[in-house]
């Protein structure tokens, strides 16, 4: 390709919604870190919140959505989401997205028709899934399936964005790193950044390997405002052996009626919330946590009277390689990082505060989530703004000469080696975990400011990916910590051990060009 109109950085479900509709007036290029399929959407197991039955359901979904954030959430953004929802899901659906249906009329839904279950701080089962716990991994495959097919469209995989291209203030591309090494500049008419979350940013993370956070790096160092970034959400029951990979264990178990059980045996949620085990996500998250101060905490099934092998196979399998078995064993779980409700500030349509760039998916923050995501809204998300951040972008996107243009970009200095790297990425994400996790305080933030000081005479030099994703996990661990800092109050995902307490007015947080202010 020579010339290109839109330039998407990511090919998760944000992306490639968005890339299906740019198509219909220009040119697309989607560049991803690795194969199309390898983003953060293809890892959702639970499945996505929609409300298809109404206006009356529609309300109910928004409620949850606003309660679960903490009185931080953007109501306008959550009234979007949940009313554009069922038409982008119905759209989905012909695209051939396979959501599980009920069979045999099972649990009173007439056969062939989509089953629903629930998940934390949901008032009623309003959750679709594909595949029993492979909901992400299903739509990722029909919207590629799709775009595919869209001649207008050029997929570019194994390829990492380094920086945005800036002109006059505005964004007019970016520079990309190929897997071989090569370096080019891609100018285009419009970006959008759908490059996902951070995870890889802490230790302990459902994320894949490349959530590295790059689009709010990129975006911050343009000069690109960034919002709310110390809500870090936990997800409360990743895998826990020693050892062994923190592989999501589904909210869907808690949803089908999985308890989470303390080391003596003991239900422990009743003493955090009247929801118990399906309280809201950061609720439960510290719940666990405590619990776990003395001894393991476990998921228990043992109890449910289903085909648990049959609802949830890919779980199932996982756990078979470590001999153990839902329904059977008590299955060691804690939380780890699992979604950033922080990112690339924007509007309603992906609009940041700079010309030609626009966001949408986990890169972004509308508010959507306020403080703390309600379970399976992020499908949804991604599906709904990456839709809407199209629309601006065919619109307003100027008309006019774009080229695909090879450039050298200097790379700075000797190469820090690949082992030196890996060693260097680990201290920043072990650190970020220990310091700025969960539970925090003034001395622990303070000491993970130290010690990202300390790392900052380090970084990694040179252009190869690893080196180009340590500089941006470091972007992303001082915004969390400086955010952190900044608040002074405890709400929803963010805990204050030293201010437990949630201030009387919602503020958001915004940082630009190394300034932190907070906003209502
Ligand atoms: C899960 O299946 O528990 C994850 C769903 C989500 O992140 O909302």
């Amino acid at each position: 390709m020579d010339r290109v109109d839109f330039l998407v950085i990511g090919g998760g479900i944000a992306g490639l919604s968005a890339a299906i509709r740019l198509a219909n007036v220009g040119t697309v290029l989607v560049v991803t870190k690795e194969e199309l399929a390898e983003s953060n959407t293809a890892y959702a197991q639970g499945g996505i919140a929609v409300a298809m039955g109404g206006a009356e359901d529609v309300a109910l979904h928004l409620e949850d959505t606003v309660n679960a954030g903490d009185g931080l959430v953007n109501r306008e953004a959550a009234r979007v989401l949940v009313e554009q929802g069922p038409r982008r899901v119905e759209e989905l659906l012909e695209w051939g997205t396979g959501f599980d249906r009920s069979v045999k009329g099972e649990g009173g839904v007439p056969a062939g028709e989509l089953l629903r279950t629930r998940e934390g701080a949901h008032s009623r089962s309003r959750i679709l899934h594909a595949n029993g716990d492979a909901t992400g991994r299903e739509i990722a495959v029909s919207l590629l399936r799709h775009v595919r097919e869209i001649e207008q469209v050029e997929l570019m995989e194994w390829t990492i964005s380094v920086d945005l291209l800036l002109e006059n203030g505005g964004v007019v591309g970016a520079s990309l790193l190929d897997g071989e090494g090569g370096l080019r500049t891609v100018r285009a008419r419009a970006v959008l950044l759908a490059s996902g979350g951070a995870g890889q940013v802490y230790s302990e993370t459902t994320n894949p390997e490349v959530a590295t956070g790059d689009g709010i790096a990129m975006a911050y160092r343009a000069g690109a405002e960034v919002s709310d970034m110390e809500f870090y959400q936990f997800h409360p029951t990743a895998f826990s052996l020693p050892g062994a990979p923190r592989f999501l264990m589904s909210e869907a178990l808690r949803g089908e009626g999985a308890w989470l059980v303390n080391s003596r045996g003991e239900r422990f949620m009743e003493r955090y919330h009247p929801m118990l085990e399906l309280a809201p996500r950061d609720v439960v998250a510290r719940a666990i946590t405590r619990e776990g101060m003395d001894g393991e905490v476990y998921l228990d099934m043992r109890h449910v009277k289903k085909d648990l092998q049959a609802r949830f196979p890919g779980i199932s399998k996982f756990l078979a390689k470590y001999n153990l078995e839902l329904g059977r064993d008590l299955i060691p779980v804690r939380p780890a990082a699992h979604y950033l409700m922080g990112g690339v500030r924007t509007d309603l349509h992906g609009r940041t505060s700079l010309e030609g760039l626009y966001a949408a998916g986990e890169v972004a923050c509308t508010g959507v989530h306020g403080a703390n995501r309600l379970a399976s809204n992020s499908l949804l998300e991604g599906l709904v703004f990456g839709a809407l951040a199209a629309e601006a972008m065919m619109e307003e996107a100027p008309v006019g000469e774009v080229g695909l243009t090879a450039v050298a970009t200097p790379v700075d200095g000797v190469p820090t080696a690949e082992a030196a790297t890996e060693r260097w990425i680990k201290e920043l994400r072990e650190l970020m975990w220990k310091d700025a996790g969960l539970l925090r305080d003034r001395t622990g933030l303070e000491q993970a400011q130290r010690g990202l000081d300390a790392l900052a005479v380090t970084m990694p030099r040179g252009m190869f990916r690893r080196a180009v994703e340590a500089r941006n996990l470091h972007v992303v661990a001082s915004l969390i910590v400086t955010s952190a800092l900044g608040r002074e109050e405890s709400r929803g995902a963010h805990y204050r051990n030293d201010f437990p307490e949630r201030d009387a007015v919602a503020r958001h947080s915004v940082m630009v060009r190394g300034e932190l202010r907070f906003e209502a």
